[in-house]
């Protein structure tokens, strides 16, 4: 099964991505994860990527497919995958057909979310620096404040979670990512789901959805 979760910044991409890749057995691919990770090493090609990401802007689709064609080809990906934040404009969904030999996805989930808990949501956003697990103050607090409750490395703030970061991110998602959208309805894969709630019955709802469609 190949899914890829597509919303707005802060709509819960990366929290249902964890939750619902241990539901269908699947490995969670999140390209800004994969974008970080290559800007910790530190690479002329990482600095490039992060100044991007610092502005809010979309890295340049070239540097973003290479690393999404590496991590589909490995062998955990042969029973499906879950991408989440990816493919984040028309060309980059084209591009994904061709990396998987024009079989594409089977379901495109948009979570939707209105703008005020957007902002409500990334303001309290924390991120551990040892797992990358997600936190947020007031609706997922750790037990220990500054703290990963699984592996307890410190809780960080994302540089691009400044409120005029998070403003610019949103413009470039209604200017370039919301076209996504036209693009797999035409397609017929497009399901729409509610993100509001707690997280759980917001993984029911995709659950539902999935399972419909099997
Ligand atoms: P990326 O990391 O993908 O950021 P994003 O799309 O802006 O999404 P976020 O990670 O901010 O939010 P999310 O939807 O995952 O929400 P989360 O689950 O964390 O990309 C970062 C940057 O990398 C981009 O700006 C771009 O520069 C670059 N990039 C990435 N992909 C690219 C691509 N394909 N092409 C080009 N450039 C690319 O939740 C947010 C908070 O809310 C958390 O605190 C969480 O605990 C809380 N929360 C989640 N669900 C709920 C709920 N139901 N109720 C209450 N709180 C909730």
């Amino acid at each position: 099964m190949r899914i890829a979760l597509v919303g707005p910044p802060g709509s819960g991409k990366g929290t249902q991505g964890e939750l619902l890749g241990h539901r269908l057995s699947v490995p969670h691919i999140s390209s800004g994860d994969l974008l970080r990770d290559a800007t910790r090493a530190g690479t002329p090609w990482g600095s490039k990527a992060k100044d991007y990401m610092d502005r809010g802007q979309l890295v340049p689709d070239e540097l973003v497919l290479e690393l999404i064609k590496e991590r589909v080809a490995r062998r955990d990906c042969d029973g499906g995958f879950l991408l989440d934040g990816f493919p984040r404009n028309p060309d980059q969904a084209l591009a994904l057909t061709r990396v998987l030999n024009g079989a594409g996805l089977d379901h495109v989930i948009a979570i939707e979310v209105p703008e005020q808990s957007i902002v409500e949501r990334l303001s309290g956003r924390r991120t551990c620096r040892g797992c990358g697990r997600l936190y947020h103050l007031t609706f997922n607090p750790p037990r220990r404040f500054g703290r990963c409750n699984v592996c307890s490395s410190e809780l960080f703030v994302r540089d691009d979670d400044r409120e005029d970061t998070v403003r610019e991110r949103l413009a470039v998602y209604r200017r370039q990512t919301e076209p996504l959208m036209g693009f797999y309805s035409d397609a017929g894969l497009l399901r729409r789901v509610d993100g509001s709630g707690t997280p759980d019955q917001v993984t029911r709802r995709i659950l539902e959805v999935v399972e419909e469609l099997r």
